[in-house]
């Protein structure tokens, strides 16, 4: 017998399910990267598989192989002009739709893919919306080279800085890069710290999505919450 889902599981597939209702035929689809985007992924899967004429960016190599095994078309980001929709999960959102990602190190990626779309759809189980961001720290993709410079620049700035590490090694993100998760505490205006975050030399990519998203639809239960831009 099929083990039963729990309940942030489930939230995660409504939410998918009800984004993927958006795509139509011969679109050109964004996909993000997560256990959230995953059934987002899928479900695109089953589409291609029922006939649609789809294409897709992915925002990692984990999706790229995922979706692959799925049989939808990949194309390149850097030969795409305009995405039609990209659904992506994130670690943090904010009734404004702002929005914290990075959590999965793709924040790169998505931020490109994020801003060649025309709709970015984040899809979310209900633990993910806050009050105010920063609770989860923001993750900044950092060059390696410029490490030391970039977290003396994030310390000055007021966080305090977490070099990212998986199995006891530094972690390394598809772009070979670093990540640095700063803890800057909860944010009361989000969006200066962006731009701050942009000036600093050696920061690939933060974590702050500001003005990315089109659309935030929440799993709540067995229902979905859709929360729109202006
Ligand atoms: C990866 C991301 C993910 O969208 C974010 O971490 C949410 O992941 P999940 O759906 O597994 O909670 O930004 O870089």
């Amino acid at each position: 017998m099929e083990k039963q889902m729990n309940w942030s599981e489930q939230e995660k597939k409504n939410a998918a399910l009800e984004a993927v209702k958006q795509i139509k035929d011969n679109q050109i689809i964004g996909l993000g990267t997560g256990s959230t985007a995953f059934y987002a992924i899928q479900a695109v899967g089953e589409l291609v598989k029922s006939g649609m004429h789809l294409q897709a960016v992915a925002t990692s190599v984990h999706t790229e192989e995922l979706a692959a095994e799925l049989g939808i078309k990949l194309l390149k980001p850097e030969e795409v002009e305009v995405i039609d929709i990209t659904i992506d999960g994130a670690d943090e959102f904010d009734s404004a739709l702002n929005l914290i990602k990075g959590g999965g190190g793709a924040l790169f990626r998505e931020k490109i893919v994020a801003s060649l779309s025309k709709k970015e759809i984040i899809i979310a189980d209900s633990s993910k919306l806050v009050n105010k961001l920063g609770k989860f720290k923001i993750p900044v993709e950092v060059v390696p080279f410029g490490l030391s410079y970039v977290k003396q620049q994030l310390e000055k700035s007021g966080a305090t800085c977490y070099l990212r590490k998986r199995d006891d090694k530094v972690f390394l993100t598809d772009n070979h890069n670093y990540i640095i998760d700063a803890d800057f505490g909860l944010l009361d205006n989000p969006a200066p710290l962006a731009e701050t975050l942009n000036q600093i030399e050696g920061v690939v990519a933060h974590g702050l999505f500001i003005h990315l998203a089109t659309q935030v639809i929440m799993g709540k239960g067995d229902q979905v919450v859709v929360y729109a831009g202006n």
